[in-house]
């Protein structure tokens, strides 16, 4: 049976003191063991918190992606391991390195982006959390601002990561907003290919800000909830020579009040349909 996970808690206790509980079961909720972790940031910095967990399905080991600091701890919750993503070199006003993917793609390792080191990525050791190589060409947008990602299948029965990642006023670069990049070892690693592999670059959209929230896989497809105006859902067709393919649709959410509003707040996929 997989192991299911969710964070049932995430805050900050104090300032620069963050805590996250993680509760890890296999079958009912009833089963579910809470552990928790806690990180104080050398920097005391107060932006400091949690932004991404991940589980590797073959070790049990949790990966987490905090603001400046990156954290491998094995099944029981326990620190095996921690590095700094903290480099100011070239930006000494800025402060703090948001973690905005963390993704483990087996065959290569651990895959982190940042908001610093111009949104490039990394590819990482999964033991010792140490950098194999970087990319050349940023994936991400600088700041906080969320950037969703998954793995699936492309053209060429190839791996691609597939990244919504959400653009920052702050930032002047043409980073894509939709994109695939290919999963392979050495140079080239995550590069996009502006013919084939991106659906619209930054500039093309002017000011306009759309927030991703959430991609997924499913059925030949890769999937981006984002939120501008209203809540959308658009895909991409993986097996495509290009993303040409790209539709999207306008989302309406009712609450159990019957209420009905245009922002999504939460989408989940079960086996067969999308709620
Ligand atoms: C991070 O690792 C260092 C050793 O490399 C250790 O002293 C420190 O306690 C670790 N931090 C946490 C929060 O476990
Ligand atoms: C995790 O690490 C702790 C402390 O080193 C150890 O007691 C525990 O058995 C480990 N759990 C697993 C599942 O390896
Ligand atoms: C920090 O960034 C600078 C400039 O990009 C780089 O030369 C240096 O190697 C980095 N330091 C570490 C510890 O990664």
């Amino acid at each position: 049976m997989a192991t299911l996970s969710r964070i049932v808690e995430l805050c900050l206790l104090l300032p620069s003191l963050c805590h996250i509980a993680v509760a890890v079961s296999q079958g009912d909720l009833a089963n579910y063991k809470i552990a928790s972790f806690s990180y104080e940031d050398p920097h005391s910095n107060p932006n400091a918190k949690f932004n991404h967990f991940t589980i590797d399905q073959e070790s049990g080991d949790v990966y987490v992606g905090a603001v400046n600091r990156l954290f491998r701890l094995n099944s029981s919750f326990d620190h095996e391991k921690n590095i700094t993503t903290y480099n100011n070199t070239d930006r000494p006003d800025r402060d703090s390195n948001y973690n905005k993917i963390l993704i483990i793609y087996p065959p290569l390792g651990l895959i982190t982006c940042d908001s610093e080191n111009n949104g490039q990525c990394q590819l990482r050791n999964l033991i010792d959390l140490s950098v194999i190589m970087s990319t050349v060409y940023p994936v991400t947008s600088i700041a906080e601002k969320a950037s969703v990602a998954t793995i699936g299948p492309g053209r060429n029965q190839k791996d691609y990561l597939y990244v919504g990642a959400t653009f920052d006023q702050s930032d002047r670069r043409n980073i894509p907003l939709i994109s695939r990049r290919r999963l392979k070892y050495g140079s080239g690693f995550l590069a996009a290919s502006s013919e084939y592999d991106i659906v619209f670059g930054r500039r093309y959209l002017a000011d306009t800000i759309i927030n991703y929230i959430k991609v997924f896989s499913f059925r030949g497809f890769t999937y981006f909830v984002s939120f501008h105006l209203a809540s959308k859902l658009s895909r991409v067709c993986q097996d495509g020579a290009n993303l040409d393919s790209y539709t999207e649709i306008t989302l309406q959410c009712s609450g159990s009040d019957g209420s009905v509003t245009a922002w999504c707040k939460q989408l989940t996929l079960d086996q067969q349909d999308l709620i």
